[in-house]
């Protein structure tokens, strides 16, 4: 085979076999999850793995699970309707070779790429390097350098792979060998078809081992290819509470590391959670305890403050987020302020230099150029023009109890403080709303409303409390 398979065509002639079936024993979940819906950087470990698929341009997955959990799994098809998800069943966890054995009567493709359901982080190159390598042989397997717990790759004196020996498995000059199986097997589907149902159980475990699919092959004369995984992190499985922490950080700070490489000036490498990915622009710097989650963009001279959680959004240059704010799934524009304690959401895209402080919480709502709300405010479903002010307190009331609605306000207009928006309504350039007005009707341009009680002053007025005081004598 030659260079020109490396096309898409490649990609999509190919299967990912998700082994999620296992016990989990060692993670001390419930018995009502599946280890692969254990959450680590944010989402639930399947997750990562069929988001890679999708972006290495892989369209066919089986996943194999136990049918208990059927329903959780199922779930996935909708959540991923571009990609071909079918369910394998293996009722009882006989070992890794008999669940892909329950996969192999559902794949179509000739080249299959075999994981462990519990590698959340294995990345895109992963895919790649395992499926180019079979234009060479018909098997290989990813290696890397982190042996406690894992197959130990046995090589020959020419350097040639040999078998792979499980850990419970090990002599002890086996042992001392730091070269081990990720678990990740890509190979024609034909060879799997062939050899894992000559697999046999006679082991420590007493399991039905894929990695014995080494030595069977070796033995009938093939070369096993091996690609070496340099981050050992990006093909760890993890099996236990600990090893779930141990690389949600591994991840963080390789994140980390390779954010402050690029310029990113993190004041302290570990108070911050990087759980998605983040790119940032030149000069740009985060305080302590900041979470980034999902896609996040921070362009040239952005500052994010302390405790801010960052998901999903973009936040353009020389923008300021203050501390302990929040921007999910949401877009500012360049030179804007957010916060303190500012929580903007569900689609709000705050215009160009304008300020959203202390208090205020948006929500599909556009915020025009240069305007204001600095202080406690709800924002939800509400279109703002450019430079408007919103004065502290002001309340866009949204929900008539079933249904949202939604409001503009026009360029110019100064809506003052403690005003309730009563939705669906339209307030005009240039308007200005008196403080403490309860707004119902639309207000036309340059028009002002005011409405509320009016005030009436009582002269020399003593209260009654006041009054029976003077009358009352006093206990002793
Ligand atoms: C496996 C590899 C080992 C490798 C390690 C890397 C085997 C025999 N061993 O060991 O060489 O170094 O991964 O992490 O493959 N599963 C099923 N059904 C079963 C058994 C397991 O679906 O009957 C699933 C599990 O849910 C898990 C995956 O297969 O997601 C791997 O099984 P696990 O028991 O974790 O294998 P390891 O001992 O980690
Ligand atoms: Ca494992």
């Amino acid at each position: 085979m030659n260079h020109s398979d490396l096309d898409p065509s490649w990609q999509q002639g190919s299967t990912v076999v998700i082994l999620a079936a296992g016990k989990a024993s060692r993670m001390r979940g419930t018995k009502h999850k599946a280890k692969a819906f254990e959450t680590i950087c944010s989402k639930a470990i399947i997750q990562h793995q069929l988001d890679t698929i999708l972006d290495s341009g892989i369209k066919q997955v089986v996943i194999v699970i136990n049918p208990v959990f059927e329903k959780d799994f199922c779930r996935l098809k909708e959540q991923y309707p571009s990609l071909s998800i079918q369910l394998a069943m293996q009722s009882e966890a006989k070992g890794t070779a008999h669940a892909t054995m329950q996969a192999l009567p559902l794949i179509e493709s000739s080249k299959t790429i075999i994981i462990a359901g519990d590698t959340p982080l294995i990345t895109k190159n992963i895919f790649t390097n395992a499926l180019s390598d079979l234009k060479s042989c018909r098997l290989t397997v990813a290696v890397y350098d982190n042996p406690e717990g894992f197959g130990r790759i046995i090589r020959n004196s020419e350097g040639q792979i040999q078998q792979i020996v499980e850990q419970k498995d090990c002599t002890l000059e086996q042992a001392s060998i730091k070269e081990a199986s990720t678990g990740i097997i890509s190979a024609t589907t034909s060879i799997l078809k062939k050899y894992c149902p000559q697999i046999s159980n006679t082991n420590q475990q007493k399991e039905f081992y894929l990695t014995d699919l080494v030595n069977l092959l070796v033995s009938d004369g093939h070369k096993i290819q091996s690609n070496q995984v340099t981050e050992p992190w990006q093909a760890k499985g993890v099996n236990t509470p600990k090893e779930l922490c141990d690389l949600e950080r591994a991840y963080s700070t390789a994140q980390c590391e390779k954010l402050i490489a690029q310029g990113v000036k993190i004041k302290d490498a570990e108070r911050f959670d990087c759980r998605g990915q983040l790119s940032c622009g030149k000069n740009v710097t985060i305080d302590i305890n900041v979470i980034i989650e999902g896609v996040v963009h921070l362009g040239d001279d952005v500052s994010v403050g302390a405790s801010c959680i960052l998901r999903n959004c973009t936040i353009e240059k020389a923008s300021i987020v203050k501390p302990f704010s929040i921007i999910e799934d949401s877009y500012v524009h360049e030179s804007a302020q957010i916060g303190p304690y500012a929580y903007c959401r569900n689609q709000t895209k705050v215009g160009k230099s304008s300020e959203i402080g202390c208090f205020v919480e948006s929500k599909q709502t556009v915020i025009g150029d240069g305007s204001k709300a600095k202080h406690l405010s709800y924002l939800g479903n509400l279109s703002i023009g450019k430079k408007v002010n919103i004065g502290a307190g002001v309340i866009h009331c949204n929900y008539d109890g079933s249904q949202k609605h939604t409001s503009n306000i026009g360029d110019h207009a100064f809506v003052g403080a403690n005003t309730s928006i009563v939705a669906p309504l339209s307030i005009s350039a240039n308007a200005t709303i008196a403080a403490g007005s309860t707004v119902t009707k639309a207000v036309p341009e340059n028009a002002l409303a005011i409405s509320r009680a009016r005030q009436e002053n009582k002269a020399n007025w003593k209260s009654r409390k006041k009054q029976s005081e003077l009358c009352s004598t006093p206990i002793t």
